[in-house]
């Protein structure tokens, strides 16, 4: 039977780096995907240009069942050791906004050099995991092309993300079969839907952008939301959906920093004559301020002929807008999955079993799920790494 030190289930962002970091001389270590191509989501990532780590990681921008949890590996391995990799690879990136760093090409230059830092390590693509068994002092792992033994498992196999990528609950499913905690994986940085009756009214402002900043159980972020003809998306409702319970009422201001009551109330002194959904036009995109004015019944309706208080409803419906979405897009279109083996099982530093010591869980398959903007794939890195120096 085939013999390796260290097999690692999945080729992901996660499998690739924990693979380079793993090696040393004469250790054969070995990775395993089902998939044809090594780092999918990584060629995908960011509109083909790969938001790969994010300046302002730090613990706080995760969620997890434990927020503690994920301190360790990220203080060990952090932004600036990617961009060092990244600059030695002489792949050239910049800043967007808000500390995420993109590549100025194309991400497969990241996937390439994630495959070079783990050269003197073994890629078997097409090959299926099954059950594994521990074995005296080792691990039995059942693949699609034989069984093998291995003295340490890494799993890496991801979340359940876009199916149609090949995601898979593997990885859960090992946890489970050791007896390991999952906490219930859900979509999360995706867009939200909304129920058929909202459909008919905000399906005519699909495509309408706008900046707005929402706060909702902890999470607080101001950025681009976007109307859809199916819900809403956009980068906000992205990060918000990871907080979010279906059933719970969004609150959004849809014009953050301006306080609409007053603003009008100071139009109606200088402008009277101008309508209510010309003077939201000067706050709102026009189609938005349109909606809004309809829906009050206030369409044609003169700013001079509002008294203070109907002033102050439309105030509040614009400044503490709130929607109640009814789902969300699903594992379909997300970009994480929530949830995943429960933190209490794993050891921080190394991300291995507390009660089987030679397995790890890495990256997305473990409950620690990042904001949008290139923190998971430095979960990812920082995770992957501090299990390839213990495994
Ligand atoms: P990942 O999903 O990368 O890898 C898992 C691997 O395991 C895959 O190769 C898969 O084929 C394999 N696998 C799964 N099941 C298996 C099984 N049963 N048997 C064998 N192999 C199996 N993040 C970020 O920080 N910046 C960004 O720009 C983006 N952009 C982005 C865009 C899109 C469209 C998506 C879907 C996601 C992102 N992300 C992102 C999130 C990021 O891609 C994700 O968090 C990491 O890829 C997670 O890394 P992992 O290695 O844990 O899983």
């Amino acid at each position: 039977m085939e013999h390796v030190d260290l097999v690692i289930l999945g080729a992901g962002a996660a499998g690739l780096f924990c693979a380079g970091s793993a090696l040393a001389p004469g250790r054969r270590v070995l990775v395993l995907d089902h998939a044809d191509r090594p780092g999918e989501k990584i060629r995908i990532s960011g509109g083909g240009r790969c938001n790969f780590t994010n300046l302002a990681t730090a613990p706080d921008r995760f969620l997890s069942g434990n927020p503690r949890f994920p301190a360790s590996a990220l203080a060990r391995f952090r932004p600036a050791d990617f961009v060092d990799l990244v600059d030695r690879a002489g792949i050239a990136w910049h800043e967007k906004t808000q500390g995420q760093l993109f590549c100025d090409g194309r991400s497969t230059q990241i996937i390439d050099m994630l495959l070079q830092r783990m050269r003197g390590a073994e890629l078997r693509l097409n090959c299926v995991p099954g059950a594994i068994r521990h074995a005296g002092d080792r691990f039995e792992v059942e693949t699609g092309q034989g069984r093998l033994t291995a003295a340490r498992v890494v799993v890496a196999t991801g979340g359940k993300s876009i199916p149609k990528m090949g995601a898979t609950a593997y990885g859960y499913d090992v946890a489970r079969a050791f007896g390991f905690g999952c906490t219930e994986p859900r979509p999360g940085l995706v867009p939200l839907t909304f129920a058929e009756q909202d459909l008919m009214r905000y399906r005519p402002l699909a495509g309408v952008s706008l900046e707005v900043q929402i706060s909702h159980r902890g999470g607080l972020f101001r950025d681009a939301l976007l109307f859809t003809h199916r819900g809403l998306s956009g980068p906000v409702i992205l990060q918000i959906s990871s907080y979010w319970l279906p059933g719970e009422v969004l609150e959004l201001d849809l014009v953050p920093g301006e306080d609409v009551t007053a603003t009008l109330k100071a139009q109606r002194g200088q402008a009277g004559r101008m309508s209510v959904a010309t003077a939201l036009a000067r706050m709102l995109p026009e189609r938005l301020a349109q909606a809004v004015a309809v829906e009050m019944g206030l369409a044609e309706a003169r700013l001079a002929d509002q008294p203070n208080r109907v002033l102050e409803v439309i105030g509040r419906r614009v400044n503490r807008w709130q929607t109640r979405p009814v789902g969300t897009e699903g594992y379909r279109t997300a970009e994480v999955t929530l949830g995943g083996v429960d933190t209490r099982d794993l050891d921080a530093r190394t991300m291995q079993a507390r009660r089987m010591p030679g397995l790890h869980f890495i990256g997305e398959c473990v409950d620690v799920t990042g904001w949008l903007g290139g923190y998971n794939f430095q979960w990812a890195w920082a995770s992957g790494h501090a299990a390839g120096l213990a495994a």
